[in-house]
């Protein structure tokens, strides 16, 4: 081909291009740790300390709630050796001391000072709480793959490690509408999130798609509300078909007191979310004389916005909002209750006599501050029972409740605009923080809602807007993340979608800014992913998955491609003629060119074998 001819290059490329970045591995230069989240402070020193038979654990202060961590770490460190490592309350020799006493103020409340030497390991901190911090890293500090080393013992580095959150809200929320989860995977969903230090389980439980909460006084909540007949085939579309497959179930109080018990323990605080005034079919469905126009309803079994929504004019909305509440109330010791407030369509209002005598009688401007009206008299209702609320940023919308809490999804808007009048926020924009969304290029993972938030895309995320003062940055209480599962009936996909994002959320939520690093996140990740495994956790391998980046040079007829993966230092292998990629292709390892048509086909491998998705691009070149 000659120089200067006209060349056009047609690539085939779904996904999104990003630009790899040189390889800065400086961060992770002779480290033996792979902790995640990053802690504030680590200093790390020759030697190790020995997990050996002999070694004990010994508590210092503290009361019953510290000897339960200690028995919980003992058992741990047992499932991994072999040998027992009993709780002790004085012991001399190899011993891990967990302590409450003499822990420095800056602590404060979720931070810990880890020490380990040749000597001993000592875990100090000011509360339970950083207790249990200090044991997710011990464990982090242990091999991944738990293998006793040579002479039957585990070693931990020597390491000085004083550490606390970023973040006082660090969540997720699990949708268990759309798809319903049994009581044993909410508990697991639980346990990943106290592995990654997490402090808030945000627990949807209402929508239109089912009611999962059992509420006494009303059971046709979920004799009617928990079940829906069938269920949307595929991705939302205009021409929907569904399966006629009963899905459905709720959890009884029983079960409710039972996973606040689990969350306690592991210092999780569960905020359940009713949903008010949209997203009420399920419930609609169950009392069809609470919505605007009587109905009937049935349980929604598509996904999308439902213009039926509870009638704000009717009194016995509020009366049975109030009673669903106050059993919610007592079931949930959390100091904050999350009432919706998202998509809730005006059609209905705008024309129901009710809801317009009552914006008539209130002196309200419209339908949003009516619906204003309605969370500021949830709101009252529930300083009664000492909650506050917290409700999806269109609560903004006609008016902020006074004391209301911001969860700001639509972007960070509804949080800065929150933020600026004094509210407290907790930041989970869809544009970082959906891991409904795909987290590769959608060819290449199952089907979701849509989006495209890779493990980098999540990492990069800082929740603190620029945009506010000093002052104002101080109502961004926390982040997190929200997994919607319309897309998602069973676990494994839960697991698959969630993990390993969690981990680059993990970092967002406790990590400072100054600790961040990409490179090294990725490098920690190695570990994790041993983590994971031996956990037996459906984790997505996306982080895997090949990008190409191609830049052409029409006056050379050349085109540059560049190949990178969200993991660390890839052993990528590639084609140019089609062919599958394996271990005796090309290696890559810096940029190449094109001069003539390819098709250009990677995959990334380990240990020999492919790991993450073929990534298939062409290039023509033509006259
Ligand atoms: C939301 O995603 N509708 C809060
Ligand atoms: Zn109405």
């Amino acid at each position: 081909m000659k120089r200067n001819r006209l060349l056009t290059l047609i690539c085939f490329l779904a996904g999104m291009v990003l630009s790899a970045e040189a390889q800065d591995t400086s961060a992770s230069k002779g480290t033996r740790l792979s902790l995640i989240p990053q802690p504030l402070n680590v200093i790390e020193a020759p030697g190790s300390f020995s997990l050996k038979p002999g070694t004990s654990i010994v508590i210092d202060g503290g009361d019953k709630e510290l000897k339960r961590t200690a028995s919980i770490l003992s058992a741990h460190l047992k499932s991994l050796t072999g040998f027992s490592i009993p709780v002790k309350t004085g012991a001399k020799g190899n011993v891990i001391t967990l302590s409450l006493k003499d822990a420095p103020d800056s602590l404060e409340k979720e931070g810990y000072l880890l020490v380990s030497t040749p000597e001993g390991l000592t875990l100090r901190a000011n509360t339970n709480q950083a207790i249990f911090y200090g044991m997710q890293t011990i464990y982090q500090l242990l091999p991944p793959n738990g293998e006793l080393q040579a002479s039957n013992q585990i070693t931990i580095p020597a390491v000085t490690i004083s550490d606390k959150p970023r973040y006082g809200w660090r969540g997720m929320m699990l949708d268990v509408c759309r798809h319903f989860y049994p009581v044993d995977f909410v508990k697991q969903f639980i346990d990943y999130l106290a592995m990654h230090k997490m402090n808030n389980f945000h627990w949807h439980l209402t929508d239109d798609q089912g009611w999962r909460i059992e509420i006494k006084k009303y059971p046709n909540l979920t004799k009617t509300g928990a079940w829906r007949e069938g269920t949307l085939i595929g991705a939302y579309s205009n021409d929907q078909k569904f399966d006629s497959v009963r899905h459905g179930g709720f959890y009884t109080q029983d079960q409710i007191r039972e996973v606040v018990a689990y969350a306690k323990e592991r210092y999780i605080n569960v905020v359940p979310e009713i949903e008010m005034p949209g997203h009420a079919v399920a419930a609609l469905s169950s009392y069809p004389e609470l919505s605007c126009t009587g109905g009937p309803f049935k349980v929604g079994k598509t996904w999308g916005v439902y213009d039926d929504v509870f009638c704000a004019g009717n009194e016995k909305t509020f009366e049975f909002l109030e009673n669903v509440l106050t059993e919610v109330a007592e079931l949930f010791p959390s100091s904050i209750i999350h009432i919706g407030g998202d998509e809730s369509p005006k059609t209905r209002w705008k024309v129901c006599p009710k809801c317009q005598a009552r914006i008539k009688a209130e002196g309200l401007k419209d339908e949003h501050e009516l619906q204003s009206y309605f969370i500021k008299r949830i709101e009252k209702f529930l300083l009664t029972k000492n909650k506050d609320i917290i409700g999806w940023d269109e609560i903004l919308e006609g008016g902020l409740a006074p004391n209301a809490a911001v969860m700001s999804w639509r972007g960070t808007e509804g949080g800065i605009a929150a933020a600026k009048q004094h509210h407290e926020v907790v930041m989970s924009p869809n544009s970082h923080l959906y891991f409904d969304h795909y987290q590769g290029k959608a060819s290449g993972e199952p089907l979701a809602i849509g989006g495209y938030t890779t493990l980098e895309r999540v990492y990069s995320y800082d929740p603190t807007p620029a945009e506010l003062t000093k002052e104002e940055a101080k109502f961004i209480k926390g982040v997190q993340a929200n997994l919607w599962t319309e897309y998602i009936p069973e676990t494994e996909k839960v697991e698959y979608m969630v993990m390993p994002r969690m981990a680059a959320l993990a970092e967002v939520a406790w990590t400072q800014p100054s600790e961040k690093n990409w490179e090294d996140f990725k490098r920690r990740m190695e570990d994790q992913y041993g983590r994971y495994d031996k956990m037996g956790i459906n984790y997505s391998k996306s982080a895997y998955n090949v990008r190409q980046k191609i830049v052409i040079e029409s006056a050379r007829s050349r085109a540059t491609v560049t190949l990178s993966t969200d993991s660390d230092q890839p052993q990528i292998f590639y084609t140019l003629d089609g062919s599958e990629p394996n271990t005796g292709s090309k290696t890559y390892l810096k940029p190449f060119d094109l001069f003539r048509t390819a098709t250009v086909k990677a995959a990334a491998f380990k240990n020999g074998k492919q790991i993450g998705k073929t990534s298939v691009q062409s290039v023509v070149f033509d006259k």
